[in-house]
């Protein structure tokens, strides 16, 4: 096809961590499986960002597992290797090399506004490293680097992409055009899945619940008893509403693990009770990871074809990645290398 005539597809850039040893419901929720389903309206590209990890301590060898896990998980929730980029941060070094120009066009204030940094440094007092602080400029590179036009994040990842996009700004207002001004994404479903003990805060990894949190790789017996246990309220009617945060937080799981609407998960349980809910969520819950369950654990078995895929994927990325990390060096003043 004549590529003159034929619309560019907008650049979709993501990244996930592979700290803790695996997703949560709100990350296959959220974020991987609307990733997934991205794929072919925009060019995607999706990072295992194992170099953000270190910013908190991590075991090797944990972390070494946890990145293939990562990676299979990804496959595993559909990222098709033929239809985006799928690689791990640390294999493109550009991304680093990038990142460290962008510190230099980042202001100390605006790093110590961040509300990530403020958290991150309250909860590890021993250890606030200076990779923390610049946490904001590596995922800058990230997502400058590929000139990404959106970037699908949680909200709580909203403001990195809007200092991102700063960043970018005040770069091309010193040395003229040189990265697309990147906009945070926030899918309309399902972009945030609530704790099951505390439905008012995000279903977080490391909660040290375990009843607060569904893993993608929890046997049937456990999601089943967490969602009896899930907290839910006294009205004892399947219905949304603003004072409701729990049974909110279950309807929008069952109507995406059903692919029904609210309305009408809210119709199915009319005059039924919660218990028989919470057992239907449960269930529905069940059924929508078991193959993704079963995929991740054949995919860990086969580190050689997980290891092909990383490759292939940082060989793609760092082609993309070197245009640009190129002619911003030349826009600073870096003599090309010999
Ligand atoms: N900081 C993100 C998180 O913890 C992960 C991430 C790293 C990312 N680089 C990125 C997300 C670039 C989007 C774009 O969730």
């Amino acid at each position: 096809m004549d590529e003159t005539v034929v619309e560019k597809k907008k650049v979709v850039l993501s990244g996930i961590q592979p700290s803790g040893n695996q997703f949560t419901l709100g990350n296959y929720i959220g974020a991987i499986r609307n990733w997934a389903l991205m794929q072919d309206s925009f060019d995607c590209i999706y990072m295992v960002a194992n170099e953000h990890s270190i910013t908190v301590r991590q075991e090797p060898a944990k972390l070494r597992e946890n990145t293939y896990r990562a990676i299979a998980s990804l496959l595993a929730a559909g990222i098709d290797p033929k239809k985006s980029i799928l690689f791990v941060q640390s294999h493109v070094p550009a991304h680093a090399e990038l990142a460290w120009i962008l510190d230099c066009y980042t202001m100390f204030g605006e790093l110590t506004r961040m509300t990530q940094f403020k958290d991150k440094s309250a909860k590890n007092a021993d250890n606030i490293n200076a990779g923390l602080f610049t946490y904001p400029t590596l995922m800058a590179a990230d997502i400058l680097i590929y000139q990404s036009d959106l970037v699908p994040v949680g909200a709580d990842q909203k403001q990195h992409v809007e200092i991102a996009r700063d960043i970018a700004g005040r770069f091309n207002g010193i040395y003229g055009n040189t990265f697309v001004l990147p906009e945070p994404y926030i899918p309309a479903m399902g972009a945030k899945i609530m704790s099951l003990a505390e439905p008012e805060k995000k279903m977080s990894k490391s909660d040290p619940n375990e009843n607060a949190k569904i893993l993608v790789m929890d046997k049937p017996e456990d999601i089943m008893r967490k969602f009896r246990r899930a907290v839910t309220d006294s009205y004892g009617e399947v219905r949304r509403g603003e004072d409701k945060p729990g049974l909110n937080n279950l309807i929008t799981i069952y109507s995406v693990a059903t692919g029904k609407t609210p309305e009408q998960v809210e119709a199915e349980f009319e005059g039924k009770g919660y218990g028989d809910f919470k057992t239907a969520c449960g269930e529905a819950v069940v059924e929508m990871l078991r193959p993704f369950r079963e995929q991740v654990e054949t995919l860990m078995k086969n580190k050689d074809y997980l290891d092909q895929v990383a490759k292939e994927g940082a060989e793609q990325a760092e082609r993309i990645a070197m245009r640009t990390l190129r002619k911003v060096q030349k826009k600073v003043g870096f003599l090309p290398r010999p």
